[in-house]
């Protein structure tokens, strides 16, 4: 008789091992996979969110265009307001982010009336051009981001930021 027999108390413990190794991994992968779900959803960054402004009433001066869209972080969905300067350049439409280089501050169209024509940041006199260009020897370092835009039944989408493409470099 062998010394490399398998005995019949080993045979059922190998059995029961991997019965029960399977089972429990079995049980346990939907809730691995329920548990980090949302860190594997894609985040919808590229996403175009409807706002009530029509192309067509866009001119050359920037407004104000408001927009929501859902943001989700990881396990925590709430719903966001940003806003969008808006305005029309020939036929391109181009949408700037408000949101200052400086130290984030939102910034205003014409908001200095010593600066006409010029996106003006009230919290340290930063400026900087209609087309987002800041304006050297004012505190903002870098142009304002860009929201890419779309037309559906003659409404503005609103889509990712993405760097200023404006700006000659
Ligand atoms: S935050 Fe806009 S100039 Fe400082």
């Amino acid at each position: 008789m062998s010394n490399n027999r398998v005995s019949r108390r080993q045979f059922l413990n190998y059995t029961l091992t991997g019965v029960g190794g399977f089972m429990a991994a079995g049980m346990l992968m939907p809730m691995v996979r329920f548990a980090i779900d949302p860190v594997l959803q894609s985040k919808g960054a590229g996403d175009f969110v409807p706002t009530d402004q029509k192309v067509a009433e866009l001119t050359e001066t920037p407004v104000k265009v408001n927009f929501s869209f859902e943001q989700v972080d990881a396990w925590y969905k709430s719903d966001v307001t940003a806003m969008a300067w808006v305005y029309k350049e020939g036929d391109k439409v181009v949408a700037l982010s408000p949101v200052c280089k400086h130290l984030g501050c939102t910034v205003g169209w014409e908001g200095d009336k010593n600066h006409p024509d010029e996106f003006f940041c009230a919290c340290h006199a930063g400026r900087y051009h209609k087309n987002g260009e800041n304006i050297p020897g004012t505190p903002p370092l870098g142009p304002l981001d860009e929201f890419e835009v779309e037309e559906k039944d003659g409404l503005l989408l609103i889509g990712p930021v993405r760097p200023n493409t404006l700006v000659k470099k």
